[in-house]
């Protein structure tokens, strides 16, 4: 508990003050490789579960909120936001992708991809091992769109 709270007080005066603490409990971190396809998931505001299959490392460029999707799956935004390092996870995937469709905000507040961030905080703090070369892609946008069931 004590170490939660050096953590947690940490990470409120840090770059990446988006990390709650709440994310710190333990979970898994599942690297994903730049050029693999992946399926990100996320449950959205209506308590669907959505899926949509991509490319680790696409570059979708910024979406209708003006969001940062340059290296999909990257732990922080786009190819180069605040980040440990360029590590490449399922869970940042998810969240990215999540990002890109639902025009997130906010992280951890946003409605549809707020639990896709928390699941992602462990990944973005401690996922050295997942850490690859930025691939550089020009933007192209998705041709196809999740599914939500
Ligand atoms: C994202 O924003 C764009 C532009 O405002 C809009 O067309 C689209 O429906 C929005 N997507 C969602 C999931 O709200």
């Amino acid at each position: 508990m004590q170490i939660l709270s050096i953590l947690a007080a940490l990470f409120a005066t840090s770059a990446i003050g988006a990390v709650v603490p709440a994310a710190l409990e333990k979970r898994a971190i599942t690297c994903v490789a730049p050029g693999s396809t992946a399926t990100a998931r996320w449950t959205n505001a209506a308590g669907q579960a959505c899926t949509f299959n991509g490319i680790v490392g696409s570059n979708y460029g910024k979406n209708a909120a003006g969001g940062d999707y340059s290296c999909n799956g990257r732990c922080g935004a786009g190819c180069s936001g605040v980040a440990l390092g360029n590590f490449y996870t399922q869970d940042c995937f998810s969240h990215d992708i999540c990002s890109y469709f639902e025009n997130a905000s906010g992280g951890a507040s946003d409605k549809n991809c707020g639990a896709a961030f928390n699941a992602a905080a462990d990944d973005t703090i401690g996922g050295f091992s997942c850490a690859k070369s930025n691939p550089s892609n020009a933007a192209v946008a998705p041709s196809t769109k999740p599914v939500c069931v």
